[in-house]
Parts: C-alpha cells; sequence; structure tokens
C-alpha cells in the first residue's frame, strides 16, 4: 500500500513487515528535499514520524546536514557524508542540488531497462512510488524509484538520472540506493578470496565509513554485494536488521557511514572509482537495482526473505521452479586430460549411480590440453572427441543423462584464431602493455560486434549438438580496462556489463529449455544480477566438504540453496588435501545443487553403492532442499558442531556436521525451529510432533571420528 498524505508532502509505503516514510522539507520556496524520515517496522500512523523530524529541525544548521536523512543525498552543499549523486559540470563545478518536483505511484513493478532487476508477475504483487528530483540551476533530474511487495518483507529501490538541462554533465557517483537509519548498528558483510569465498565477518558500529567494493569488473571473490546492518544483539532467530543486496555484477560499493550523531547511512552502487558517466542533455543513466530486506525475526528471518525473493522473483524461466538434476562434472576427475572413452566411462557409471546430468567442463574446444590457449575458438577438438560434441552428447543421452557444456564466453586467449583475427577485440589500454591472468586475456564485451560474436558462437555450438545445460564460466579481473572502439573510456567497466547483460539476456532467452548455471574461478561472481540471467552459480572451487560448510553457511546469508551448486568430490581433496568420508561429502553437499566431480569410474564398489543411495536420497528430498525454508540452527564459525534444516509441508530435515571427534564430549542437541505443525515419521518409524523436534530437540547420531555427519529426515504424517 502506497499513501500520499499531507498535500503530497508525506508518502507512506507499508506492508506487514516495514513502513518507509519519504518526506518532503522545504522552505516553501521551491527548495524542497527528500527525507527518508522512516525505514522500519509497519507504523499504524505514517504521522509518528513528525516529532523525530522536530528534534532534527533543533539542530544548528551545520550539524542538520549531518543528521537529515536525505533520500539522494549530492556532492557540494554540505551533507559531508557520502553522497549518492556527484555530477560535474563543463566548469569543473561539483555542486548539485535536487529538489522535490513531482511524484507517481504505479501498481506493479516496472523493468529496469538493460539490467537485471526483481519483477512481478501479477500488478498486484507490489506497489511503486517514482518521485522526482530536480536541480534548478543545472536541470539534472533523479527519479527515484520505490517498490514494495505486498507480501515480503522486501523494498526494491533503483535511481535513473536524466540530463534535462543544456550543458553537459560528468555523473562522478550516480548511486541505486542510500537509506539513513537513526541509530548504530552492527555491519555484517561476506568476504574472501578465490576458494574461500563469502565467510561473514561481523563488524561493531563505529564512527566511520566503511566500504565493501570490487573494482574487479566483477563483482569479485572479495567482497560480495550485500550487506546486513543489525541492530547490536540481533542473533540468528531475534533482533531487528536490514539486509542490502545489490542487483550487479560488475564493480560495484557499498558503504556503510556512522557519524557523530549516531546516524548511519548506507550507500550502494557502482564503484565511483570505476565510473564516470557523460550526460549529454538529454541523455539518461539507469543504476542498478538494490533490494532490501527488513527482518525482526534476526537474520534467518532476513536470509529467508532474500531466498524466496531471489528465488521466485530474480531467477526466471524454465528452471526456476523445476528440480535441478543431479550432475556429474568430469573436471575434478580428468582436468585437461580427457577424451571421448574416457568421457564415456564416467557416463556409464553416472548412469549406474542414477546420476541425470553429465557435463564436459574446460578443454572440449580448440588445442586446449591446458589453460594456455584456446579461448574464444568454440569449435569442438575433434582429436579428444572423435565423434564430436554431437556424437558425445547423444550416447550420454542414449544412456538416459543430458548432457552439459562448459564455456568461458567473455575470454579470449592470446594463442587463439580468435585473437589473431581481431587482436583489438581484448580489453586494453592503448599501447599499453597487455597483461593477461591464467594466460588469457577478456573480451572487450561493450562492443556491439563483440557481443554479436560471442552470441552467434555460443548459439552455434548450443545449436550444434543435444545440450541441456550450460556452465558460464569467467576466470579472470580487469586490468588495462580500456576499448579500441570506446570514444568514452571511463565508461568500458560499466558498458562491459551492460554488453554482458546484452548477451546472457539474448543468449538464455534464444535457449529457454537449457539450464545455465554462472561461474567465475569458482564463486567470484555469486550476485543477484547473474542469478537474474542464470538460477544456479558454482558457489567455489574448493569442494573441500569441511572448507564447503563454511562457505554454503555464508553464502545462505543471502543466497538460496537452490542457487548454490554443491559437488562431491575425491579424497584427498585437490584444494586442501583433506580426507573426509563419502557420507559427509554427500551430506554438506546436499546443503546446494547436488552433484559429483570425480573420476566416478575409479571409486571403490563400497563408495559407489554409497554414491547410489545419496543419489536416490536427493531425488526422494530435493523439492524440500531446494525450495523449502532453510534455517541456519549452528554456525561452524562458533563452534565445532555445524547444522542447518529445510522445512516444507512434507518434511523437515535436519542436517548436523561434526568437524573433530572429542574424546568424551558433551552431549549435543538440537532444537530445530518454525517447524510446521504436525506429526513426523523418523527413519526408525516411530513418531514425533513438531513441538519435540522444537522443545525436545534432536540428538545427532554421529559416526566415530573426524568430519562426521548426520542428516535426519522426518516425514510429515498428517
Ligand atoms: C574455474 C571453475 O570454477 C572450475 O570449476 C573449472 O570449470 C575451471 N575454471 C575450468 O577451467
Amino acid at each position: 500500500m502506497i499513501q500520499s498524505m499531507d498535500s503530497n508532502r508525506l508518502f507512506h509505503l507499508r506492508n506487514p513487515w516495514l513502513s518507509l516514510v519519504l518526506a518532503v522539507r522545504g522552505d516553501g520556496e521551491g527548495c524542497d528535499e527528500l527525507l527518508m524520515a522512516y525505514l522500519g517496522p509497519p507504523l499504524d500512523e505514517p504521522g509518528a514520524v513528525l516529532p523525530l523530524m522536530q528534534t532534527w529541525e533543533g539542530a544548528s544548521f551545520d550539524s542538520l546536514r549531518q543528521i537529515l536523512p536525505y533520500a539522494c543525498p549530492t556532492e557540494g552543499r554540505g551533507d559531508y557524508r557520502p553522497c549518492m549523486v556527484s555530477a560535474r559540470s563543463l566548469s569543473g563545478l561539483n555542486c548539485t542540488e535536487l529538489f522535490f518536483e513531482s511524484f507517481r505511484i504505479e501498481a506493479g513493478k516496472p523493468g529496469l531497462t538493460g539490467l537485471p532487476a526483481s519483477y512481478t508477475e501479477q500488478a498486484e504483487e507490489a506497489d511503486t512510488l517514482i518521485i522526482t528530483l530536480k536541480d534548478p540551476l543545472t536541470n539534472l533530474t533523479a527519479e527515484l524509484c520505490y517498490t514494495l511487495y505486498r507480501e515480503r518483507p522486501v523494498l526494491a529501490m533503483s535511481a535513473r538520472y536524466l540530463n534535462a538541462g543544456t550543458e553537459e554533465l560528468t555523473l562522478e557517483a550516480a548511486h541505486s540506493a542510500c537509506v539513513t537509519l537513526p541509530g548504530r548498528y552492527d555491519m555484517i558483510h561476506l568476504h574472501g578470496a578465490w576458494a574461500r569465498e563469502r565467510a561473514p565477518e561481523r563488524v561493531p558500529p563505529a564512527v566511520l565509513t566503511r566500504t565493501l567494493s570490487s573494482a574487479r569488473g566483477a563483482s569479485g571473490h572479495e567482497h560480495n554485494p550485500f550487506v546486513a546492518l543489525a541492530a547490536p544483539g540481533t542473533t540468528e532467530f531475534q533482533g531487528s536488521c536490514l539486509g542490502l543486496a545489490l542487483v550487479y555484477s560488475g564493480s560495484f560499493s557499498i558503504s556503510v557511514d556512522e557519524n557523530a550523531y549516531e546516524t548511519t547511512r548506507l550507500l550502494a552502487g557502482l564503484n565511483p572509482r570505476c565510473f564516470s558517466w557523460r550526460l549529454l542533455p538529454g541523455e539518461s543513466f539507469q543504476a542498478p537495482e538494490a533490494l532490501c530486506v527488513w527482518s525482526e525475526e534476526g537474520l534467518n528471518g532476513m536470509s529467508q526473505a532474500f531466498h524466496s525473493l531471489l528465488r521466485e522473483r530474480v531467477c526466471r524461466g524454465h528452471w526456476r521452479d523445476q528440480e535441478r538434476p543431479v550432475l556429474i562434472n568430469n573436471w575434478e576427475g580428468t582436468y585437461f586430460d580427457f577424451d571421448h572413452d574416457k568421457l564415456m566411462a564416467i557416463a556409464r557409471s553416472a548412469r549406474d549411480a542414477g546420476i541425470e546430468l553429465f557435463v564436459l567442463d574446460d578443454g572440449w574446444f580448440g588445442q586446449r590440453d591446458n589453460d594456455l590457449c584456446s579461448l574464444g575458438d568454440w569449435v569442438e577438438n575433434r582429436r579428444k572427441l572423435p565423434r564430436g560434441l554431437k556424437g558425445l552428447g547423444e550416447e550420454i543421452n542414449a544412456l538416459g543423462l543430458s548432457f552439459g557444456l562448459w564455456f568461458e564466453p567473455e575470454m579470449i586467449s592470446p594463442d587463439s584464431d580468435l585473437y589473431r583475427a581481431h587482436p583489438d577485440w581484448c580489453l586494453h589500454a592503448g599501447e599499453r602493455r597487455r597483461s593477461t591472468a591464467r594466460h588469457q586475456l577478456i573480451l572487450d564485451m561493450s562492443r556491439t560486434d563483440v557481443q554479436d560474436y560471442v552470441i552467434s558462437a555460443i548459439s552455434g555450438v548450443l545449436r550444434s549438438a543435444p545440450i541441456g545445460y550450460v556452465k558460464w564460466d569467467m576466470n579472470r579481473n580487469f586490468k588495462e580496462t580500456g576499448s579500441a572502439s570506446a570514444v568514452r573510456q571511463e565508461e568500458v567497466s560499466h558498458r562491459y556489463i551492460l554488453g554482458l547483460y546484452r548477451v546472457m539476456e539474448e543468449i538464455t532467452s534464444a535457449f529457454p529449455e537449457v539450464l545455465f548455471e554462472g561461474c567465475s574461478g569458482g564463486g567470484g561472481r555469486f550476485d543477484a544480477g547473474i542469478l537474474y540471467y542464470m538460477p544456479q552459480i558454482w558457489t567455489s572451487d574448493d569442494s573441500d566438504a569441511v572448507e564447503r560448510l563454511f562457505i554454503q553457511y555464508g553464502t545462505s546469508l543471502c543466497y538460496p540453496v537452490s542457487t548454490m551448486g554443491a559437488h562431491v568430490s575425491a579424497v584427498p581433496n585437490h584444494q586442501v588435501g583433506r580426507v573426509t568420508g563419502i557420507g559427509m561429502r554427500g551430506d554438506v553437499a546436499l546443503g546446494g545443487n547436488f552433484g559429483y566431480e570425480l573420476d566416478l569410474s575409479a571409486q571403490s564398489p563400497e563408495d559407489l553403492a554409497a554414491i547410489r543411495e545419496q543419489v536416490q536420497l536427493v531425488k526422494n528430498i530435493r523439492r524440500t532442499t531446494q525450495r523449502g525454508v532453510f534455517t541456519r540452527l549452528l554456525s561452524p564459525f562458533e563452534g565445532n558442531v555445524a547444522a542447518w534444516q529445510f522445512a516444507d509441508e512434507d518434511r523437515v530435515i535436519l542436517c548436523a556436521y561434526r568437524i573433530l571427534a572429542k574424546p568424551n564430549p558433551a552431549p549435543v542437541r538440537i532444537r530445530m525451529q518454525n517447524v510446521p505443525q504436525g506429526l513426523y515419521r523418523t527413519a526408525d518409524g516411530s513418531e514425533i510432533s513438531a513441538g519435540s523436534l522444537m522443545n525436545a530437540g534432536v540428538c545427532p547420531d554421529f559416526p566415530r571420528g573426524d568430519y562426521a555427519s548426520c542428516v535426519m529426515v522426518f516425514e510429515r504424517k498428517n
């Protein structure tokens, strides 16, 4: 519901979980500023914010500007906190004032041109308020878009900037969203590196500006475009928090600024370090969307709202609501060393185990026997695959498995036919040395001719063979971010992402039945932007079961289980050398889109028997693991035992993991949470009630030894 009150000077967006109040504050002479007067649990009367606003007015002028919660703070007018907009005129002036001009209310949610965004299927799902602000001197206009979902604690925000004046302007910052809250908050973010992505860090309040960012051209391994502000004391199960996820896959910035007036500002958008945008008269710039969740039910409440939003209203297409297939990927099983017969041997073992999809990873094209060459030459290697992709795919299909293929569409090897033909097609900075990483350069996706090539090359392969799945990899980050064709080099970083989104849109809509999985050196581009095109992403190149407990636990703070690729791999594990049992490896991979990544044809009969059982279990319960409510129970970051649960109307599942064995240990009892009312059948045929699962709890029966796991499925009886 959106109400406009007080002669259109107060706007109240409200649903059962949250209220947003925007207020126009002015001197009555046309200098009306827009404030975010309130964001929090629902208000009965928006007028309740007026006394708070009056206390602000008591501040001295200089303090006032540091206290007022401007909805769209601008550079150069004495709000010294990080600003939403920085627009420089040709003469070099950087001073903008945006005053309230008009508003409109729409049912549903408008899309964002050229960018991924959350959406509605019916107009009744959401209401949108669009407020226009304008600078009276330059005529720079900002359209702030606020969509409140009716049945979710979710507010989507974005901004479009238009030069309605007669002079060129340069946007040096053009953020997506600004939220200013009174008070002090813990900041929770996800950080990491290759093979150890998305570890949560909780930082107590501090009078500082803290910024998470990427300048890599991808959202990156280092920081994820997600943050939560939690009231101190908020736990997984109780307390208030605000989560924000940016729907963008390139260089981003999210900053949290707390100042001396106990005012906290959250600002999210493109990273100003890698961004500058010339706005000629009549031109506009669309900033990406930021999704905000308000939770009064702790961090799990926030995560669950993100999970259903991302799964149901960011992911799209045929596979959005489908059970995902159990797959086998040959990467860790063979690396580059494979041929048709070896792949078929793995595929036959996969068939025997009940696996549904065979994925051929890197190395099937050009002359690629290592990572030194051939990216860009998307032509099958007939030496390795004498019957081609078509022959291989058909033989795999004949076994009853579907066939999937790896690509790295955005890359070009200097040693490739593509590079020899088009040396100017990579990102490069004029005559400066072109530096490679993993021996490769990046295709200049800001160019339409390059985008067209990628669309036609990938589509050609997809048409040439029975391919039902694509893994879309991206294994290096930006350096020398320039383009041979760009006039505005400073825009290349963002134009690359716009080009990438165009390519992803065209390919995924031309092949609607293909299941696409994103990837970037593991989980280096795990963001809501990619999920708009691809409903799942490879979570990390670290496939060790213990490491994965941490990575998947952290990732779940924002992202649903149905989006996280999780595979059982060989031991000793290739990343850390650890030996874990097949049971533990399977039970951990259950907390994601389940698959295998090893040479199945070389496993022991005992492990193969266990694998057959695992695959059957996954098929029985995946509706619940992929679409049910996921709750974190015990954190591996805080103790030796980790646990999470899944719940839907059919069953609840407890997954518990004990990392190290201890002598004479304390008993472990785990209380399940929010179990739907009813009676449940346990594995031994006895019955247990929802109340007992939650109050008396469950004692996992861990096997002896290190790295032990226990998965308990409780089937609902009524
Ligand atoms: C990085 C990915 O994360 C791996 O899974 C694998 O596909 C390799 N690239 C292949 O080069």
